[in-house]
């Protein structure tokens, strides 16, 4: 019988230098979209899709992101005392059940895939989900939860997967498709930022991922990849050399890229056009503002 996913990792150990010199104090993780740090987005997600704990590889400098998941309690009687149930409620959502959380250090910013195989002792021999918080997916079903419903039809190790244009793909890692089953591919191999002319497709893996233990022992093994980094596509990829089955995930929904500051302010935009309290104020704001660009062509 397969192992249920009850644990994921979330590796926020990383630089962040795109968002420098915010980052040089805040961590981009809990920056926020529209009133929400990153890392709740990733949070609700992973409830959603049925994970149980959840482990942040952090780094020094990440404090805040700590201190972001402790209870209030100041916060909680002032709003009790002035009768903010909504707002206790928002605030409440956010507490994170005793012993669910837990924390590990990345001494050394080198590479996703060695933040991930720093959390190896809290995985064990289970399957495990690997999210990235700058990768915010906005989707009907969340897009993790879409991911564990079908691996618990295919098993093996999935990616999610999306097609990305051509001259983009060095970006990304992507899959050499084996057979395309539509809304998963089986894959027989990965390929981390490849030129645009050595790309074996243009189905690129974002940051959501159900893994196999076998990847943490191939992370334990594997040398630095592009980049000098320690590559988790690398340690995925020989999953399949050693003959064990990867699939691609083709998940529903919108992508935002919001390590990137042209993808934050996409998702900020959209989220925002997302909510009932926002909508219309900022739908007026960005119709002037269009009319005031086409005006000045
Ligand atoms: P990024 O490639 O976005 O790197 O990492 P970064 O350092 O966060 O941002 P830039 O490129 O300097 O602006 C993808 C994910 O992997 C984590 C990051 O925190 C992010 O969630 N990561 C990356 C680590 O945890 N450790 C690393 O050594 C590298």
């Amino acid at each position: 019988m397969k192992r249920k996913v009850t644990k994921a990792i979330f590796p926020v150990a990383g630089l962040g230098t795109r968002f420098l010199p915010a980052t040089k104090s805040v961590p981009k993780e809990i920056m926020t979209l529209v009133d929400r740090p990153l890392v709740q987005y990733a949070i609700d997600e992973a409830r959603a899709a049925g994970i149980k704990e959840f482990i942040f590889v952090t780094a020094k400098g990440k404090s805040a992101l700590e201190d972001y998941f402790d209870t209030a309690p100041e916060l909680e009687s002032s709003l009790k005392k002035s009768g903010k149930t909504d707002l206790l409620e928002t605030l409440r959502s956010t507490y994170m059940d005793s012993g669910a959380i837990a924390y590990i250090r990345q001494h050394k910013a080198l590479g996703l895939g060695h933040a991930v195989w720093c959390a190896r002792r809290f995985i064990g021999n289970e399957p495990f989900a690997v999210m990235l918080p700058d990768d915010v997916i906005a989707a009907e079903k969340p897009c993790l939860q879409q991911m564990v419903e079908a691996y618990e039809e295919t098993g093996g190790s999935m990616v999610a997967a999306m097609e990305v244009p051509r001259d983009k793909v060095s970006y990304y890692g992507v899959l050499d498709v084996k057979e395309d089953h539509g809304k998963h591919v089986s894959v027989s191999g990965m390929v981390e930022k490849p030129k645009a002319e050595d790309a074996p497709s243009n189905l690129a893996v974002i940051g959501r991922y159900i893994l196999s233990p076998k990847v943490m022992s191939n992370l334990g093994k594997i040398k630095q990849g592009a980049n000098g980094e320690v590559q988790l596509t690398d340690a995925i990829a020989a999953e399949i050399e050693q003959g064990r089955d990867v699939f691609g995930y083709r998940f529903d929904g919108t992508r935002f890229d919001c390590g990137s500051k042209a993808g934050f302010l996409q998702a900020t935009v959209s989220f925002g056009l997302s909510r009932d309290d926002l909508r219309d104020e900022l739908a007026d704001y960005l119709d002037q503002l269009y009319a005031h660009r086409r005006a000045a062509q």
